[in-house]
C-alpha cells in the first residue's frame, strides 16, 4: 500500500510571472515558477519536494546522458469557466508513465507522489494558467538515470520532476505530411510504446528531411514492409473511409494515445463505425482515388485533433477535403475540449478537479 506523499515546498521569493507575455507564449519555451522533485534510491522513492524552477546538477558520467533511460510524460491542467482547474485523465497519465518506466528498466512511481505532488503544484502555480480558450498549463513530468557510471546497465538511482509550461495550441492549422518508406520511428519489439526520449531522437533526422521538403509531419509506417500506417508525427492517426473511423491497432512499436482513447471511446458511444485494424497505404491511396477518403487526422494532447491536409506518397499529394467541412473530427474535438475545459459533463470520470 503506498503512503500518501509527504512533501515540502520551497517558495520563490519573487515569482517570474509580471515579466511573462502570455499573448506571445512559445509551446514548451516558458517555465513557471516552481517544479516537483522526488529522487530513488535504496530502493525507493524519497525527498519528494516543491522546489524553484532551477538547473540541475549533474555528473557527466552520468548514465543517462550515455545510454538514454530516460521517460517523460506530458498532459495539460486547463482552467474551468467557475475557476476550479481541470486535468484530464491523470491517471491514465501515471499509468503509461509506470508502462513506460518498465519498459526502461525504471522503478515504478510512487501513484500518490505523482498524484499529491502534482495537484501540490498546479495549486501553488494556478496563476501561470492562461485564461484565454485553448490554452493550459502543460505538465512534464519525467524519470531519468543518475548512476554516475559508464556501462550498460540499469541505474539505482532516478530523479523524477514535473515541470510546467504556460500554453497556448500547439499546431496552428491543418499539417501537410508525407508518408515514410524509409526511415522507422520504432519497430516491434522496441520502445515504441514507451513514451522514451530515444524515440524522439530516432525521429528527428526524418523529420527534418521531411521539412525540408516542406511537409510539418511524416505518417510512420511500419518497420518490416513500410505498408501500414503506424502513427503521424508525435501523434496516433486516424482516416474516415467513407463512414468509418479507422485507426491501427496498439502495437508495441505505437504508443497508446490517451487523446486515441477518449476519441474512439466518444465516437463508439456516439454510434460511429469505428475499426481498430491494420490501415495499409494502398488502402488510403485507393480510397483517395475512389472519394472515399473524408478525413485523416492526427490525435495527441498537444492539439486534440490535428488535420491533415494533404498526404503525399512517392511524390504526390493527396488532397483531403477542407478541415471545416470534416464534421466528425470537428464534433469529436469540440467535445473533447469541452471535457477538458468541464464545458460538458464527465460521464467517463476523465477529469481530476483541483478546486480553486
Ligand atoms: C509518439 C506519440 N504518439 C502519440 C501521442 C499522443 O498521445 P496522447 O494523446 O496521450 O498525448 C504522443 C504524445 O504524447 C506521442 O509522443
Amino acid at each position: 500500500m503506498s503512503q500518501a506523499a509527504n512533501i515540502s515546498v520551497e517558495k520563490v521569493k519573487q515569482s517570474r510571472i509580471s515579466q511573462t507575455d502570455f499573448s506571445n507564449l512559445e509551446f514548451g519555451a516558458v517555465y513557471s515558477d516552481h517544479m516537483l522533485v522526488s529522487d530513488y534510491s535504496d530502493h525507493a522513492w524519497n525527498n519528494t519536494r516543491i522546489i524553484p524552477f532551477q538547473p540541475i546538477m549533474m555528473s557527466p558520467a552520468s548514465s543517462v546522458l550515455h545510454y538514454g533511460q530516460t521517460i517523460f510524460e506530458g498532459m495539460k491542467a486547463y482552467r474551468a469557466k467557475n475557476g476550479d482547474i481541470l486535468i484530464f485523465r491523470m491517471d491514465a497519465h501515471i499509468a503509461r508513465l509506470n508502462k513506460s518506466c518498465e519498459r526502461l528498466c525504471i522503478p515504478p512511481l510512487d501513484e500518490n507522489i505523482f498524484m499529491d505532488g502534482i495537484h501540490q503544484l498546479v495549486q501553488l502555480e494556478q496563476d501561470w494558467i492562461p485564461n484565454e480558450k485553448g490554452c493550459s498549463l502543460y505538465l512534464r513530468p519525467f524519470v531519468f538515470a543518475t548512476d554516475e557510471f559508464i556501462g550498460v546497465k540499469p541505474s539505482s538511482s532516478y530523479k523524477f520532476i514535473t515541470f510546467a509550461c504556460p500554453v497556448a495550441g500547439y499546431y496552428k492549422g491543418t499539417v501537410k505530411v508525407i508518408i515514410e518508406t524509409e526511415y522507422v520511428r520504432a519497430a516491434e519489439g522496441g520502445i515504441g510504446y514507451a513514451k522514451a526520449g530515444g524515440n524522439y531522437a530516432a525521429s528527428l533526422l526524418p523529420a527534418k528531411k521531411a521539412t525540408d521538403k516542406g511537409y510539418q509531419q511524416i505518417l510512420w509506417t511500419d518497420s518490416k514492409e513500410h505498408k501500414y500506417f503506424e502513427e503521424s508525427g508525435t501523434m496516433n492517426v486516424m482516416f474516415v473511409i467513407g463512414d468509418t473511423l479507422v485507426t491501427p491497432p496498439l502495437s508495441s512499436s505505437i504508443l497508446a494515445g490517451i487523446t486515441r482513447d477518449s476519441i474512439l471511446t466518444i465516437a463508439r458511444e456516439w454510434g460511429v463505425k469505428v475499426e481498430e485494424r491494420r490501415v495499409s497505404v494502398e488502402e488510403v491511396v485507393e480510397a483517395h482515388k475512389k472519394g472515399l477518403l473524408k478525413d485523416a487526422f492526427g490525435t495527441g494532447t498537444a492539439a486534440t485533433i490535428t488535420h491533415i491536409a494533404a498526404i503525399n506518397y512517392e511524390g504526390e499529394d493527396m488532397v483531403l477535403p477542407p478541415a471545416e467541412s470534416r464534421e466528425l473530427s470537428n464534433k469529436l474535438n469540440d467535445h473533447i475540449l469541452g471535457l477538458k475545459y468541464g464545458d460538458i459533463e464527465d460521464t467517463h470520470g476523465w477529469i481530476y478537479r483541483i478546486k480553486k
